[in-house]
């Protein structure tokens, strides 16, 4: 994904010195594109372990303008109102519970005039993540009750509705449908592994799958999901719509 992040990173107008908050930042698929444009970054994530790495390639790479941080987009209670020109957050913040909560507090640190831009996975979409987390939600036990999905992200008039709950006036949310593409330098069946090992939502389902003995039954409905769409005569070459949804505050 990192060569999708940094393209997603060219078309949103970022300048030098601006504040960017990247919520839900992972490792910083774009948080460093970001950084990289001369940008302000802080990352926030729940995950300690890629807050580390995050702050690792950051290191690497000399930028000194990039911070990573462990934090919950439910409560961002360290960072102040109106902080950021630009928050971003790219099948991040979509994870986290409550999503009320967490539009109210991207809406409260963004800076008014300032930009909250989300990238969100489509329920039902036909490409590869929305058939991937409906292929594994078959095979996960159902989520306990008052559960929000995260794909209610992934819809436009929800999303107004959650905006709108923070204040923010509806004509100042738009949505374009932009993609991803996933690359991968192996066989589209070693890709399927790769998210069995790493994808939260995979590993859940093999996990459930392996107790009831059909694992084996999740692997093939996948490999032939990723063997369908695959677009490359070599490797591994995945295009995925998603939801970009812009809030100005
Ligand atoms: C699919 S990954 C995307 C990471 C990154 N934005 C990227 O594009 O590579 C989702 C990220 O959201 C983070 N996350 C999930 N719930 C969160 C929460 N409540 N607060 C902050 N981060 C959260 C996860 O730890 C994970 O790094």
């Amino acid at each position: 994904m990192r060569e999708s992040g940094e393209a997603l990173v060219q078309r949103i107008g970022i300048h030098k010195g601006m504040q960017v908050l990247d919520l839900g930042c992972g490792d910083g698929t774009t948080a460093l594109p970001v950084a990289r444009l001369g940008a302000n970054v802080l990352g926030v994530d729940i995950a300690r372990n890629l807050v580390e790495a995050g702050n690792k390639r950051a290191a690497e790479q000399g930028l000194s303008n990039l911070k990573f941080r462990e934090g919950d987009a439910t409560n961002l209670e360290r960072l102040a109102d109106r902080t950021f020109d630009l928050v971003i957050s790219i099948f991040g913040a979509m994870f986290a519970p409550k999503p009320a909560e967490v539009a109210k507090e991207m809406v409260r640190v963004t800076k008014p005039g300032g930009r909250i831009i989300m990238g969100n996975w489509i329920p039902n979409d036909p490409t590869l993540v929305a058939q991937i987390l409906k292929i594994s939600s078959a095979y996960t036990p159902p989520p306990p009750e008052g559960f929000i999905s995260p794909m209610t992200w992934g819809i436009e008039s929800t999303v107004v509705e959650r905006f709108t709950g923070a204040g923010v006036p509806a004509d100042k949310i738009s949505f374009v449908r932009d993609e991803f593409i996933f690359n991968y330098p192996g066989t589209p069946s070693a890709f399927v592994d790769q998210f069995r090992k790493f994808y939260g939502p995979t590993m859940n389902a093999f996990e459930a799958a392996e107790k009831n003995g059909k694992a084996a039954q999740l692997q093939k409905e996948l490999e032939e999901l990723f063997t369908r769409q695959n677009q490359s005569g070599s490797g591994t070459s995945i295009p995925a719509t998603f939801l970009r949804v812009t809030v100005t505050a």
